[in-house]
């Protein structure tokens, strides 16, 4: 980095820390004179930690990763460099994230990949946790039959079956280009061994956490300590460098077999979980038929179940596709109707028909089918919200025959990959496997307990999301990639649970009809339907006074709530050059090269 520059990121770091401290600011210029002084005569050390510097928007022609975190991101397009190509990029940033951003990275969860290949050739990857087998409908349910709070979400009895390690040995496997497994898994060890430093944000999450990890560990984790944690402090992770070292050197053994999987059932007779070695050995993902279906000539490439968001996603488009959204503004009372009518109706289906399509019959093509989702919208009422109270689901034609991150990658050839992974809640079930040194999720909340009573996003469900051995448990995650004309238009997803589904519905909407550049629709404010609870969920600050007001005048309940979605996406523009644009509501970070 230039001196200048270095000299200004040295300069708001420390009017930063003067700034929390209350420091005066004569002290502020004592330190970066000094600072100065010891650069000038090479002699001092250089500052511990200067803070990441974080781009929310990046330019460039070749490749573009953009994450939420900024070690991941390099280390991506790092890979991308190399000659790796968007697949095998994304690999090295799933376990980058693992170890830099343990709210959501993984290789205790699971998520999905979808791919698009620069000759326009999809796939689809379901890396989804699965019930154990010792699962059961009822396992959260006390003798009266009622829900026991917080069973499914904390500790042991939470997890599924972690589906990140086999995942990326599947994605290596088909796709890799460097096919050299060392090369991606690397810097996630070098990053666990060497550590990282924490962002303001990280350290005040694991601060918010100790409480949860004292009482969900059977040992003390890594993340607890008895000072508090603070922007800059170095994390290092030992036990998870060494997870890591053993998945580099034996693949699916080092994770699913061996010694982690001994740690992981040893974890769980500890603490009363039911993983056993069977669940582990038993765990394969799954590669699935991509989603694809048009929106205003825009080819929409998406997730299928076992996650609902694809399948929604679609739904959504083609219940907006009649209407004109441009006509009507961005933000516009008329155009937050229609499209919350279309989440509202959407929602209901999802509670209705969605769920592992390995157990459960899901009409996917029904419930994709436009004249069946045009139809789902005959009863909008332009002046008037429907009470969700008066919408049930709809009956497709059957078929004959929340912390989570999402990260997005485009390689110098056009090749895309979109990546969804979680687990679940923020730091999962809280659990970390003891001398293995990671998180297991919580996903088992994300199956419907009890019919009808809501999960932590407030969904709810019914049969074709009840919990049976080895099933997936429904997601909302929607990791997508759309087209035009053949060639890669964007590449787009977010975390946010039950939101994910209508925040990348957004993103779309907000390009194809709004005209909106990529940076101006991720850090636009977000709206959210989902039927149940019947409420326009909001951002604060987000919408308009006249379009609330409007809203309100229609019978529409407004719900403020904290940030909805966190989107890191990619667009290409007609010229080729990508344009990659991280969500200002974290730390998330675009890089290219
Ligand atoms: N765990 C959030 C989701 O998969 O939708």
């Amino acid at each position: 980095m230039p001196l200048f520059q270095r000299l200004i990121q040295r300069f708001m770091y420390l009017e930063k820390q003067r700034k929390q401290a209350g420091m005066k600011r004569i002290l502020l210029l004592i330190g970066t004179t000094l600072f100065m002084a010891s650069i000038g005569c090479k002699q001092s050390p250089a500052p511990a930690w200067e803070g990441y510097s974080i781009n929310k928007v990046a330019e460039e022609k070749q490749g573009m990763v953009v994450c939420a975190h900024p070690a991941a991101s390099q280390v991506g397009t790092d890979v991308l460099k190399a000659g790796g190509n968007a697949v095998d990029a994304a690999i090295a940033v799933q376990f980058a994230l693992a170890v830099v951003y343990p709210v959501a990275g993984n290789i205790g969860g699971g998520g999905f990949m979808v791919i698009r290949q620069a000759d326009g050739h999809t796939d689809a990857l379901d890396y989804r946790e699965k019930a154990p087998a010792a699962a059961g409908r009822d396992m959260y349910l006390d003798s009266t039959g009622a829900v026991i709070p917080g069973l499914s979400l904390n500790g042991h009895l939470a997890s599924g079956v972690p589906g990140s390690v086999d995942g990326m040995l599947e994605a290596f496997a088909r796709y890799s280009q460097l096919k050299d497994f060392n090369k991606l898994i690397q810097p996630a060890i070098d990053l666990a061994e060497q550590g990282f430093h924490l962002t303001e944000r990280q350290a005040k999450n694991l601060n918010s956490a100790q409480e949860s990890f004292i009482k969900y560990n059977t040992k003390k984790p890594v993340f607890v300590r008895d000072s508090a944690w603070k922007e800059g402090d170095l994390l290092i992770q030992p036990d998870l460098a060494q997870t890591l070292i053993r998945i580099r050197d034996q693949g699916r053994d080092g994770f699913y077999a061996g010694k982690t999987a001994d740690l992981i059932v040893a974890e769980m007779q500890a603490g009363h979980g039911i993983i056993t070695h069977q669940d582990l050995q038993d765990y394969h993902a799954q590669w699935r038929d991509a989603l694809v279906g048009d929106y205003r000539g825009y080819q929409v490439i998406t997730m299928p179940p076992s996650s609902s968001g694809g399948v929604a996603l679609l739904q959504l488009l083609e219940s907006v596709e009649t209407f004109p959204l441009a006509d009507y503004g961005f933000h516009s009372t008329e155009a937050v109707h229609v499209m919350a009518e279309a989440e509202r109706r959407v929602y209901a289906d999802r509670a209705e028909h969605l769920g592992d399509m390995d157990f459960y019959p899901v009409p996917i093509e029904g419930m994709i089918d436009p004249a069946y989702n045009q139809a789902r919208m005959k009863d909008f009422d332009p002046a008037h919200a429907t009470p969700s109270d008066a919408i049930s689901a709809g009956t497709p034609a059957a078929k004959e025959s929340e912390q989570t991150t999402h990260f997005s990658v485009v390689d110098k050839d056009g090749n895309a990959v979109s990546v969804t992974t979680t687990i679940n809640g923020g730091y999962g079930c809280k659990t970390v496997v003891s001398g293995a040194g990671f998180l297991l999720n919580n996903e088992m909340d994300d199956f419907s307990s009890k019919p009808g009573v809501p999960n932590m996003f407030g969904l709810v469900g019914g049969e074709a999301n009840a919990i049976q051995p080895g099933k997936r448990m429904l997601s909302s995650m929607t990791p997508s990639i759309v087209a035009k004309d053949g060639k890669l238009f964007m590449v787009v997803g977010s975390p946010g649970g039950s939101t994910i589904i209508t925040s990348v519905f957004q993103m779309i909407v907000d390009v194809i009809d709004f005209g909106m550049t990529m940076d101006a629709s991720v850090q636009s404010s977000r709206f959210h339907h989902q039927w149940k609870p019947d409420f326009i969920f909001l951002e604060p600050d987000s919408l308009p006074a006249a379009t609330m007001q409007g809203l309100r005048a229609m019978g529409y309940e407004l719900n403020i709530r904290g940030n909805i979605g966190r989107v890191d996406a990619i667009l290409r523009q007609p010229d080729g050059t990508l344009v990659g644009a991280a969500d200002t509501r974290g730390d998330d970070h675009a890089e290219g090269y």
